[in-house]
């Protein structure tokens, strides 16, 4: 009986740990790579989902954090702190417990989805919500960082960026070979920079005989990438992506050039539509920010930007049950029945 150990543990020898690096670990990554019929059949492509909801506290950060956090505990940290849109903090408060650790959280005021507040709640993280947006929360953060004893836990540290690498690891490995294009959603482009290394250092070892182009996709009123400038107030009903200044920004645009990608808008309309066609024609709950890269994919095919036969991976990044609210808003009420079969059969439609 044997089970995934965890990104650390399956891929320590591309990795910065050594033998006396404290592993803390949740037996994050070795997540699902899900065919996608129905985006296959619209693209004339061989799509993939890479469901990143699948890890413990539900989402890509734990390949992240559990870098983030057995390095701080090798050097001796009592106390881990992050600015986040909500998953960032989820998982800082997760790996915080299990190396008995103190965690404090910046999260932006009344802008992050209910269950990820009740992650943090639940396991016992400091939160303060912020009177600003993620980019104040992170400045607040970094500061905080410098003139306390408190590490900082968020994608600016680079070994978040090494353990989120693995999820491109992951995919060769599965595939045999790298993807022809890689979509993801991008809001402080920690992400599409880890994927970008990792396949870069897969294929310069041989791993893979070529490297994917790199596209990414902003919320429309949150693409400052997209803009070229900062986006000081940004919005979109996508929290997990509302960001207005990515700390990885210069990476990013690295991606994109040396991949030939490109980065994109999605508007909130189209995300919310991808994010009910994942849930009601694939059957892969996400959340919002997460459709953003199924959103981009279905917008970049009806501009004929996507060659059929091509191979794609989508990473969906979160779940679902994170932020219910936009599953329930807008659906119709479930009708109320009496214990009795012929009516609970006619209300179905199988009488
Ligand atoms: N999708 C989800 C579900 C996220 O939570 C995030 C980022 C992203 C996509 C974008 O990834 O920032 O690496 O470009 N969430 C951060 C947080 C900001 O605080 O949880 P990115």
């Amino acid at each position: 009986t044997h089970q995934w150990r965890g990104i650390i543990e399956e891929y320590r020898d591309r990795l910065p740990v050594t033998d006396t690096t404290p592993v803390v670990t949740l037996r994050e990554g070795g997540t699902p790579l899900v065919p996608a019929q129905v985006l296959s059949e619209r693209t004339g492509c061989e799509v993939h989902l890479k469901v990143e909801g699948a890890n413990p506290t539900g989402s890509f950060k734990d390949r992240g954090m559990t870098m983030a956090i057995s390095k701080a505990k090798e050097e001796g940290a009592r106390a881990v702190i992050c600015a986040s849109t909500g998953n960032t903090s989820a998982s800082a408060a997760a790996y915080a417990v299990r190396a008995g650790m103190v965690s404090a959280v910046l999260v932006p005021q009344g802008k992050i989805a209910l269950g990820k507040m009740g992650q943090a709640l639940v396991h016992g993280a400091k939160i303060l919500q912020v009177d600003g947006n993620f980019d104040d929360c992170l400045t607040l953060a970094r500061s905080l960082s410098e003139n306390y004893p408190v590490a900082l836990v968020n994608s600016v540290n680079p070994v978040r960026i090494e353990g989120q690498k693995t999820a491109a690891f992951e995919i060769v490995d599965m595939l045999g070979d790298a993807p022809d294009i890689h979509v993801l959603p991008v809001g402080n482009a920690g992400n599409i920079t880890a994927y970008w290394k990792g396949y870069t250092e897969y294929a310069a070892d041989a791993m893979s005989t070529h490297r994917p182009r790199m596209w990414g996709f902003q919320a429309s009123g949150s693409a400052p990438l997209v803009r070229g400038e900062v986006v000081k107030d940004p919005s979109t009903i996508a929290t997990a992506i509302r960001i207005g200044n990515p700390a990885s920004w210069d990476y990013a645009i690295a991606a994109r050039d040396e991949s030939g990608g490109f980065i994109d808008e999605v508007t909130d309309r189209e995300i919310l539509r991808a994010y009910r066609l994942l849930a009601a024609q694939e059957g892969v709950f996400v959340e919002p920010a997460s459709a953003a890269s199924v959103a981009g994919l279905l917008k970049a095919a009806e501009q004929g930007k996507v060659d059929p036969g091509q191979r794609i991976v989508c990473t969906v990044t979160g779940n679902g049950l994170k932020d219910p609210d936009w599953a329930v808003a807008g659906a119709p009420q479930p009708v109320t029945v009496p214990v009795d079969a012929a009516a609970a059969a006619e209300r179905l439609g199988l009488a």
